[in-house]
């Protein structure tokens, strides 16, 4: 990070006193480091210990000549290569989630177009605050980074998620988000689910599919070796867990939706399970026994839920970029239209599982990536080319409003 620019906002809160510590980590690092103070911020630190440790001006006020004849505020986010606002308080989110600029750090948020990372802190009702999550929603889905807070004891007396994450930690983001070469999903964090779910019947027999897990597998493993952050909520299969990949196993669709709604908020939803559709209403507590003569027991199926759509439809928490998939053996493109909007997905990949096709627990798929912007046919593939095309066609899709992009440079869309 040595020679990087770093315009740091400080906002108001008590743990405005910990950027002291990441001006110093960074300055430490080789980092320049110009301070913006709110009139807030400066209620918990003083400009002059901030200066003193950035060896740098500190800007506070937006209407000061001299400040605008030397460095006005657009020319304060142009020199800096990233923007850190830590801490963040609600009012700060707010205020950039609504576009104001009505002080000097709010007007260089709104001005730049430079990456942006966030450390939020705040009292632990006002980050569940719905205002507050929906406002961070809005940031994340506009690109901006964040450390998330963490969960601890407050000064206000109460507990919970809401406390400044430390410094060393907010400057290994920083650091991460300034590597040469940083990946572009770097600082995202994906949801992938995977494989077949289980439904039982008894404790011995359950209703499957065919369903190996190879391609959602693979898709975890390409988006994780792009810089994201993976979760992946895998059924019962019999692949390796990806490497540098989080996983969660289940075996039920019920709890598929279960483990994946504790997973968000994410980026990126990658839905390549192959749900079963129905579940045994009253699993058996005991083997169901054959009786000599008497029919077959009758097996009374009830619909298991939709985690894609569920997900999809999470509000606020809904992932930016939600992917579903339509394997098919009839009518192959009209049911990934139908799917697109019926589950209000983003993208759907589609592909022909019949079984003459092999793809179904085969190596290799081929696929059509139905959007609303119309279908692209990728040519059969290795189900890991798949994946790799898959994950840096998401990369580029995101894009990050451009913001990441002109900094990462050019997305490679070779592979
Ligand atoms: O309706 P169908 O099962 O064909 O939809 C396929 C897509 O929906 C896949 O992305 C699959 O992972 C997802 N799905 C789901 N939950 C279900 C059924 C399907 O997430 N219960």
């Amino acid at each position: 990070m040595s020679g990087k620019r770093i315009l740091l906002v400080i906002s108001g809160g008590i743990a405005a006193f910990k950027a002291l510590e990441l001006v110093r980590l960074l300055r430490r690092q080789g980092c320049g480091v110009t301070c913006v103070l709110t009139d807030n911020g400066g209620q918990f630190v003083t400009p002059l210990s901030l200066q003193a440790l950035s060896e740098s001006k500190v800007y506070t006020d937006l209407f000061s000549l001299t400040d605008e004849s030397e460095m006005g505020h657009i020319q304060l986010s142009r020199a800096a290569d990233l923007l850190v606002v830590a801490p963040a308080t609600a009012n700060i989110l707010a205020k950039m989630a609504g576009g104001l600029a009505d002080d000097l750090a709010s007007t260089v948020l709104l001005a730049t177009d430079k990456p942006v990372l966030v450390a939020p802190a705040m009292n632990v009702r006002m980050w569940l605050h719905p205002a507050t999550r929906a406002n961070m929603a809005t940031l994340k889905q506009r690109g901006v980074h964040v450390v998330e807070p963490t969960e601890g004891a407050m000064a206000c007396n109460e507990f919970g998620p809401g406390r400044l994450a430390e410094p060393p930690e907010i400057a290994a983001a920083i650091a991460a988000l300034l590597a040469p070469g940083a990946k572009p999903l770097a600082g995202r964090h994906a949801l992938v689910t995977s494989g077949p779910t289980h439904e039982p019947i008894d404790p011995v027999r359950y209703i499957a599919n065919r369903s190996s897990g190879k391609q959602g597998h693979a898709i975890a493993a390409a988006l994780a070796a792009l810089g994201a952050r993976v979760t992946l909520v895998a059924g019962p299969v019999s692949v390796p867990d990806p490497a540098g990949v989080t996983v969660r196993r289940v075996e039920t669709a019920a709890q598929m939706l279960d483990a994946c709604q504790s997973a968000l908020p994410a980026d990126i939803a990658v839905f390549a399970a192959a749900v079963a559709d129905w579940r045994v209403e009253q699993a058996a507590t005991g083997k169901i026994k054959k009786q000599p003569g008497a029919a077959p027991p009758a097996l009374a199926l009830i619909p298991n839920p939709d985690i894609l759509a569920t997900i999809a439809a999470a509000g606020p928490l809904r992932p930016q970029l939600v992917v579903g998939f339509a394997a098919e053996t009839d009518d192959l493109m009209a049911n990934a239209q139908g799917k697109l909007t019926r589950k209000n997905a983003d993208w759907i990949v589609a592909n022909d599982v019949s079984p003459e096709t092999g793809i179904m627990g085969g190596a290799e798929n081929a696929v059509h990536i139905v959007s609303a912007a119309g279908i692209e046919t990728w040519p059969r593939l290795a189900k890991d080319d798949v994946a790799r095309r898959l994950a840096q066609r998401i990369a580029d899709a995101l894009g990050y409003g451009g913001v990441i992009a002109h900094w990462f440079g050019s997305p490679d869309t070779s592979r």
